[in-house]
C-alpha cells in the first residue's frame, strides 16, 4: 500500500490527528482510530474533551494501580485483569490502551511509582508480559512505557538520565526486554527524558540498535505525548508515530526533509510499514463485546485482595473475629484514596468505601473521622473522638496513607512521611487500644516511626474501585492476604541508594548507585530495612522442604538449571504463598549484588496441603553484563540458589557450580594484563609460561611468602603487558612481540 501513497500521505500517517486519534486516508481505506490511557483501566475522555482533561472521562473499571497489582506476584491474575481492560476498550472502540507502565522504582519518591511495578526488573518484566498478553489476546494493543530510564517526574521532560551501560542492561532495560520479547506489544512508548545525552525519542542506540536489532521488535514506536524533539532525527533513529501530533507541523518537515535530500525516504517507508501493520492488527476484530460491569468490579476486588500486603500482624490481631466490637477510624474509610493522579486517572463505574464494606460483617462498627483529608494539621478534637471510639472497641482500625497532593504524575514527593494528621492519629489510637490495625492507602513506601507501637499493618496501596471490599474481606478473615512487596520499604529516605543523586539538576541526573537499586543495595551492604522486598505475611504458615537443583548452563549459553522445592501449608486455613528464587553468585569477577530474583511461583494450598513448585533458570539468570565483551556472561564458579519467602527470609539454600561462558575472542594489546589473559582457559598456559619467564629474570629477587614476593607477583599479573619489555629490556620486548602474536593468532 505504501507504494500507492504520496509522500504527503505517508508523512501524515506518522503523527496523530489530535490527542488520541491517528489520521485516516479514506482514499486508501485507512481509518482513523483511537488509543488512550492507561495502565490500570481505560481513561477515555468524553467526546467534548479534545486535549488534556484528566478527570473528564467515561466510566470504566478502576483496577488497583501497578504498585498494587505487581504485589500479587500473580501473572495469571494480571492477565485476567488486562483482558477485562481490553474488553472495555473494545466496547468503546479504543484500539490501543497506553500501558503497562513499567519503569523501575529507583527512588521511593518518584511521583509515578504508584503506576510502576517494581524495583526488580525480573518481576516487573513477568507482570508486564502477562498484562500485555491478556490485553492483546482480546484484540487491543498495549503500549509498554516509558522507554527508558524515566524514573522520576521532576524534570522528566528535559532531564538527561546518565546511566552506565552495565546498569542500563541489568536494571533499566531488562523489564522492557522481557515484556517485549515475550509478549510483543503492538506499540512501545518512548520516554520524555534524554538518555546519555540524547532524547529517548531520537535515541538510535535505544530505538534501533537495542529495541529493533537486538530484541527483534517489529511494532510501532510511539512518542510519549509531546516527547518528540527533532522529528527527522527521530525517524532516522527508529521512532514511528509522533503523538499527539502538532497540527501537521512535523509532517511538513518530514516532506521537506525528503524533498531536500536531508532524509532518505526509506526511513519514512519503514515507519509507514510498521504503522500499516499496526493498523491491520488494530482493525482486526472490532465488534463491541458485551461485558458485565459488575463482573469486572468483582474482578477488581479479586485483584485488590491479592495486592494487599500484610506487613505485620503481631498477636494475630487480624483477622477480626465476627462479633467483635470494631472502631473504624480515619476519613479514608469514607473517602477512599484508591487511585493516583495524572494520565492514569479513571472515572470508576462504582466506588466502595471501607465504612460500608466493613458494616456487612460488623454491623455495629463505630466510625470516627480522625482527620480531614483536606488538612495535614492534626485536629485534636477529631483525634479525641477517635481515641474514645478506640477505647470502647475490641479492635481499632485506622485508615491512613497519602492524600492526592502527595503523589502524582508530574511531580515527585519531597519526603517519605505520612501527613502529620495521620501520624498523630495512629499514635493516639495505638496508645488507646493495643489491638490497633493500620490500613495504608498510598502508592509508594512511607516511613513508619510508629510501627513498633502498632501490632498490625496492612498495605493496601491504591486498591482501585473495589479495594475497600477486598480490605474488608481481609480484615474479616474471608480472604487470606497473599500480596508480597514488589519493592523495599526502607527505614529512612537517607538509606535509599540514590539518595545523594535524586533528582539531579533540571538537565542532568546521574545514576551513580549503578546496579545497586532496591534490595540489590540493601542486601549487599546489609542495611536494616523496615520491610524487605518480597515480604508479606499470611493468616497461615508455610514450610519449605526438599530443595533440588539440577541441570547446568553450558559455556555456549545453552542449558537450564531447574530448581524445585516443596511448600507445605502448616496452618489451619487455606492460603497462597509466593516462593521466590534468588541467585547469589559466590565467585565474583565483577561487583555483583548479594542476590537477585530470578524466578517465582505462587501456589494456593489448603490447610495441611503441600505442592512441589519449580522454576527453570536459563543462562541469563546467572549472567552479568560484561561491558568489555559487550555481552551477557556467566562467570565460572559457585552460585547459591535460595528458595525464599522474602528477600530476607531464605528458607532453603542450594548450590551449583557453573563452568562459565565462553568469552568472545578479543584482540590483545600491550595495555592488557596477564590477569585478563588468565580468564581465557585456552590462553591460560600462555599466561603461566609468561609468568615463569618473568620470574626467571628476577630469580632470587624475593623470598617466597614475603610481602615483597606477593607484591612482585601481583604487579606482574596486573601491570600492562608492555611492562615485560620495560622491566626486562630488549629480551623482554622480543618476548612480548611474540606473545602478542600468539595471543592474537
Ligand atoms: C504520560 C503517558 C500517557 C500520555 C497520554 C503522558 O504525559 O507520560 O504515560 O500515556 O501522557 O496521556
Amino acid at each position: 500500500m505504501k507504494f500507492t501513497m504520496t509522500l504527503e500521505e505517508k508523512a501524515s500517517l506518522l503523527s496523530g490527528k489530535d490527542f488520541w486519534f491517528t489520521k485516516a486516508i479514506p482514499r486508501l481505506g485507512i481509518e482513523s482510530w483511537m488509543m488512550t490511557d492507561g495502565p490500570h483501566g481505560m481513561r477515555k475522555q468524553k467526546a467534548s474533551a479534545e486535549m488534556v482533561a484528566l478527570t473528564d472521562s467515561i466510566p470504566a473499571t478502576c483496577f488497583p494501580s501497578g504498585a498494587g497489582f505487581a504485589s500479587t506476584w500473580n501473572p495469571a491474575l494480571v492477565a485476567e485483569m488486562a483482558r477485562a481492560m481490553g474488553i472495555e476498550a473494545r466496547a468503546e472502540d479504543v484500539r490501543v490502551l497506553l500501558g503497562p507502565a513499567i519503569n523501575i522504582k529507583r527512588s521511593p519518591l518518584c511521583g509515578r511509582n504508584f503506576e510502576y511495578l517494581s524495583e526488580d526488573p525480573f518481576l516487573a518484566g513477568e507482570i508486564a508480559k502477562a498484562h500485555i498478553e491478556g490485553m492483546q489476546n482480546v484484540g487491543v494493543g498495549a503500549s509498554v512505557k516509558h522507554f527508558a530510564a524515566n524514573n522520576q517526574e521532576k524534570f522528566r521532560m528535559a532531564v538527561d538520565a546518565v546511566v552506565d551501560e552495565r546498569t542500563l542492561r541489568e536494571i533499566y532495560l531488562p523489564a522492557f526486554e522481557r515484556a517485549i520479547r515475550g509478549a510483543k506489544p503492538w506499540t512501545v512508548m518512548c520516554a520524555y527524558n534524554r538518555l546519555n545525552g540524547t532524547y529517548c525519542s531520537q535515541n538510535q542506540k535505544l530505538l534501533t540498535d537495542i529495541l529493533r536489532d537486538e530484541w527483534g521488535y517489529d511494532g510501532v514506536l510511539v512518542t510519549d505525548w509531546t516527547a518528540c524533539d527533532d522529528r527527522v532525527a527521530g525517524l532516522v533513529a527508529g521512532q514511528d508515530l509522533e503523538m499527539p501530533g502538532n497540527g501537521g507541523v512535523n509532517d511538513r518537515l518530514v516532506v521537506e526533509a525528503v524533498r531536500s535530500g536531508k532524509l532518505d525516504e526509506s526511513f519514512v517507508d519503514r515507519a509507514v510499514e510498521r504503522l500499516l501493520l499496526l493498523q491491520e492488527r488494530a482493525t482486526g476484530n472490532h465488534t463491541a463485546p458485551e461485558f458485565d460491569p459488575e463482573a469486572h468490579h468483582a474482578l477488581a476486588k479479586r485483584v485488590a485482595a491479592e495486592s494487599a500486603i500484610l506487613l505485620k500482624n503481631d498477636r494475630a490481631v487480624l483477622p477480626v473475629a465476627h462479633g467483635k466490637k470494631v472502631a473504624l477510624i480515619g476519613e479514608f474509610a469514607k473517602k477512599p484514596r484508591y487511585q493516583g493522579s495524572g494520565s492514569s486517572h479513571i472515572t470508576p463505574t462504582r466506588l466502595s468505601c471501607l465504612a460500608d464494606a466493613l458494616t456487612v460483617t460488623f454491623p455495629d462498627l463505630a466510625y470516627a473521622r480522625g482527620y480531614s483529608v483536606e488538612s495535614d494539621v492534626p485536629d485534636q478534637a477529631l483525634i479525641a473522638e477517635a481515641v474514645s471510639a478506640a477505647r470502647a472497641a475490641d479492635v481499632a482500625i485506622v485508615c491512613a496513607g497519602l492524600t492526592d497532593i502527595y503523589e502524582s504524575e508530574g511531580f515527585d514527593r519531597q519526603h517519605m512521611r505520612l501527613p502529620a494528621s495521620h501520624v498523630a492519629l495512629i499514635e493516639a489510637v495505638a496508645q488507646a487500644n493495643p489491638a490497633t490495625v493500620v490500613v495504608l492507602s498510598n502508592g509508594a513506601p512511607v516511613e513508619m516511626p510508629w510501627a513498633p507501637r502498632v501490632p498490625s499493618i496492612l498495605e493496601a496501596y491504591l486498591a482501585g474501585q473495589a479495594g475497600a471490599e477486598a480490605i474488608a474481606d481481609i480484615i474479616a478473615g474471608k480472604v487470606n492476604p497473599s500480596g508480597k512487596l514488589a519493592e523495599t520499604f526502607p527505614i529512612r529516605l537517607e538509606d535509599t541508594p540514590c539518595y545523594l543523586n535524586f533528582p539531579g539538576t533540571p538537565q542532568r541526573v546521574e545514576y551513580r548507585e549503578g546496579i545497586f537499586v532496591g534490595y540489590r543495595h540493601y542486601d549487599s551492604v546489609k542495611r536494616e530495612v523496615l520491610f524487605p522486598f518480597g515480604h508479606g505475611l499470611s493468616y497461615t504458615t508455610f514450610e519449605y522442604e526438599d530443595l533440588a537443583v539440577s541441570g547446568t548452563i553450558h559455556p555456549d549459553g545453552t542449558g537450564t538449571v531447574t530448581v524445585a522445592c516443596t511448600v507445605r501449608n502448616t496452618g489451619v486455613v487455606a492460603g497462597k504463598e509466593t516462593v521466590q528464587f534468588y541467585v547469589s553468585p559466590k565467585d565474583n569477577e565483577a561487583p555483583r549484588p548479594e542476590q537477585e530474583l530470578k524466578g517465582f511461583t505462587k501456589v494456593s494450598l489448603d490447610a495441611g496441603e503441600s505442592a512441589r513448585v519449580s522454576v527453570s533458570l536459563d543462562a541469563r539468570a546467572f549472567s552479568w553484563y560484561d561491558i568489555d565483551q559487550g555481552a551477557w556472561r556467566v562467570s565460572a564458579g559457585r552460585y547459591e540458589i535460595r528458595a525464599s519467602s522474602s528477600s530476607r527470609d531464605a528458607r532453603l539454600v542450594g548450590e551449583i557450580v557453573l563452568e562459565g561462558s565462553y568469552r568472545q575472542k578479543k584482540r590483545w594489546y600491550r595495555t592488557d594484563t596477564l590477569s585478563e589473559v588468565l580468564l581465557y582457559p585456552e590462553l591460560r598456559k600462555e599466561a603461566e609460561d609468561t609468568l615463569k619467564f618473568i620470574h626467571s629474570k628476577f630469580a632470587n629477587a624475593s623470598r617466597p611468602g614475603t610481602a615483597e614476593d606477593l607484591m612482585m607477583e601481583t604487579m606482574f599479573l596486573e601491570m600492562p603487558l608492555r611492562g615485560i619489555s620495560q622491566f626486562i629490556g630488549p629480551e623482554g620486548e622480543d618476548y612480548l612481540t611474540r606473545l602478542l602474536e600468539r595471543l592474537n593468532a
